[in-house]
């Protein structure tokens, strides 16, 4: 696995238990932990201990959501077999790795980072002026490096983690990156290539070096890929020589956006829990007819002659999401000419969510009467993170100094 490539390298993200899923984290963000899990050597786990940052005072209810939201998870097409799955804080690892990190992190990075401020304003009745949810963002940067991680799928909202993540690693390599003696055994790794592709590295570096020849670093970082004699060790040595810093120790790790529109609520704003426009992926099947028939519609549709504009109707951004052409058409027509009811116009969308929450409903059920199943799936996944986590702290540890 080459550290310099990110698209080679595993996927990690994680998600805070506050409560059953809806919807918008379905549409958001588990559809696309579902498409990766099979191309992608996937990490997917609960983040309990980002959770406390914001929930320290009632922290009761973060235990009973883990399993319930790692259920939602499995249900929403998560496989056990094909991700794994786990809790942060059955991890040990991120919170060394945190403190770690702590020690080269310049306090101006995390006050500059955007959540920190937009957060405390939002949720004012907590005080958040603790250490804990300063440290936020860096605990994040831990969850994902602690793995090294290529891709981390995220919103748009976390964009500016993955940024500080990245900055961090930068930091941790600039600052460790250099073992004693690293450029003799960058060299010894050279010779190992043999003799055309030794030349080719050399001159290739001295390019990017001297130049800035962006070109010849592809060049020199594809011949390394290549490389079939020289091992994983002298390969992420002579990734780190060719650009001038030290060994890649913490490789930086990349966002991968859902591409998906966001998922309106009920009420036409981003649906989240905190605006009560949610649909729930456990919600049973008549509160969700009912949360879609009470649905607003545009306001000037006060009688059932009364002409409308989808524009200004929620229902609307709902057929968007689950109707075809043929639909919208329909009632684009119908809505404008007032031929067709809001009643009649919801129609296809009560039917499309149910469609797609049915058998989410179904899998939940199954699991929900197999708690322990749902254990075993979160200690096996714990137990395969820990054996990579270990291994990088092992490497950790010894690039500040810390003896085994
Ligand atoms: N901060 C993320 C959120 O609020 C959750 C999270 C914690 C996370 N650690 C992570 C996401 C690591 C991706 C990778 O959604
Ligand atoms: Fe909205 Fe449909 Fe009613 Fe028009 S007809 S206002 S689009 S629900």
């Amino acid at each position: 696995m080459a550290l310099s490539d990110p698209s080679n390298r595993r996927i990690v993200s994680g998600m805070r238990p506050t409560g059953r899923l809806h919807l918008g984290h379905y549409r958001g963000v588990l559809k696309n932990w579902v498409d990766l899990q099979h191309s992608k050597e996937c990490f997917f786990f609960v983040a309990d201990w980002h959770a406390l940052t914001t929930h320290y005072e009632d922290p009761s209810s973060i235990g009973e959501n883990v399993l319930d939201m790692v259920i939602d998870w499995l249900a929403a097409g998560i496989s056990p077999g094909a991700a794994r799955l786990f809790v942060q804080s059955h991890v040990p690892e991120h919170a060394e790795l945190h403190l770690l990190l702590s020690m080269i992190t310049p306090l101006g990075w995390l006050e500059r980072v955007p959540t920190y401020k937009d957060q405390q304003e939002k949720l004012r009745e907590r005080d958040l002026a603790t250490y804990g949810f300063l440290g936020y963002p860096l605990l994040q940067s831990a969850d994902v490096l602690v793995y090294k991680a290529g891709g981390v799928p995220v919103g748009e909202d976390q964009v500016a983690h993955i940024e500080i993540t990245r900055e961090i690693a930068r930091r941790f390599n600039h600052l460790y990156g250099r073992e004693p003696g690293f450029e003799e055994k960058a060299e010894q790794a050279i010779a190992k290539m043999g003799k055309k592709d030794a030349k080719l590295y050399r001159r290739h570096r001295k390019a990017y070096l001297e130049k800035g020849d962006q070109d010849a670093l592809a060049v020199a970082k594809a011949l390394l890929e290549g490389q079939q004699n020289i091992s994983v060790g002298d390969k992420e040595r002579l990734f780190g020589y060719l650009e001038g810093s030290g060994k890649i120790i913490l490789p930086e790790p990349q966002a991968i956006l859902t591409e998906a529109a966001k998922m309106p609520g009920l009420d036409g704003q981003k649906m989240s829990k905190s605006y009560g426009n949610t649909i729930e992926l456990r919600d049973h099947p008549d509160t969700i007819e009912k949360k879609l028939r009470t649905m607003p519609t545009d306001p000037a549709r006060v009688r059932r002659n009364d002409p409308g504009d989808p524009e200004k109707c929620p229902v609307w951004q709902f057929h968007l999401i689950y109707s075809d052409q043929t639909t919208r058409n329909w009632v684009q027509q119908g809505c404008r000419s007032a031929e067709i009811g809001c009643v009649e116009c919801k129609q296809p969308v009560i039917d499309a969510v149910q469609a797609e929450l049915k058998p989410i409903r179904e899998r939940a059920t199954e699991y929900e009467k197999d708690r322990g199943a749902v254990e075993e799936i979160i200690d096996e996944g714990s137990e395969a993170a820990r054996d990579i986590a270990r291994d990088t702290m092992e490497e950790v540890r010894r690039a500040m100094g810390l003896a085994d």
